[in-house]
């Protein structure tokens, strides 16, 4: 037998739990006004994704971006029109960032990170590894673009030097121990 005082507690607390929803419902903002974008979430008419203007200058004529954060990869600052899609076997950015070819070109030099299996710690003898042939798996165009919610995000950098160049594979054991 139940008794009285818990039946009422029970009452309570199912008033409680149906009132309370319906009120959280009430205050809930509809399926419609989900998301960023002012207009209804389901109008494709009036909301068109941002796109951005990706940068138009020549290799050569731009200047490198400084890196997001430490050792993060580098954003592409020149034009890139006419190069894609890259291939295993044909891959235009290599003529120009392949360490022989770069300091003619004046463009940064692939690093070593690249020329590495990270998955054996085997040397490639400057051989590219597999994993990198696609360079814009990682690399992006710089796009100008205004976002809807602004990115605060600031990357801390232990060097100066590390705004513009990387150095993973001089400090990728960094605070490993090894027998
Ligand atoms: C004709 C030569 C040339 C080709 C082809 C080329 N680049 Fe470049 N790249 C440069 C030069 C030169 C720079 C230095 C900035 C500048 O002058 O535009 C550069 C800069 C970069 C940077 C920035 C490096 C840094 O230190 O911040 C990245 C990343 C990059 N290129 C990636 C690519 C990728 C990926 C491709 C292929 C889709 C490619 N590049 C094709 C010449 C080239
Ligand atoms: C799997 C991701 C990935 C791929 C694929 C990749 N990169 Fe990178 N790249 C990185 C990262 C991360 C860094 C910075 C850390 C480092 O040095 O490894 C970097 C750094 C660089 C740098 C700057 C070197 C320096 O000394 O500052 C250049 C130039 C570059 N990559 C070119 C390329 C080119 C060209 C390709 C295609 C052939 C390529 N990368 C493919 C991730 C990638």
């Amino acid at each position: 037998m139940l008794k009285d005082s818990t039946i009422w507690l029970m009452a309570v607390l199912i008033f409680t739990i149906f009132s309370g929803s319906s009120l959280i419902y009430a205050e809930n903002i509809t399926e419609e006004e989900l998301g960023l974008r002012k207009e209804n979430l389901y109008d494709e008419q009036s909301t068109i994704p941002v796109r951005g203007e990706p940068i138009q200058k020549e290799p050569g004529e731009s200047t490198p971006i400084e890196r997001a954060f430490e050792n993060s990869p580098p954003l592409i600052p020149h034009d890139i029109t006419g190069m894609l899609p890259l291939a295993q076997t044909e891959n235009i950015c290599l003529d120009c960032h392949m360490p022989d070819e770069a300091v003619s070109q004046g463009a940064t030099p692939i690093p070593e990170s690249h020329f590495v299996d990270l998955g054996t710690g085997e040397d490639l003898k400057g051989k590219l590894d597999g994993d990198r042939f696609n360079c814009m798996q990682c690399h992006v165009i710089q796009t100008a673009v205004t976002p809807a919610v602004a990115n605060l995000f600031k990357g801390d950098f232990r060097d100066e030097k590390g705004k513009y160049r990387s150095n993973l594979l001089d400090i990728l054991n960094e605070g490993v121990e090894t027998d």
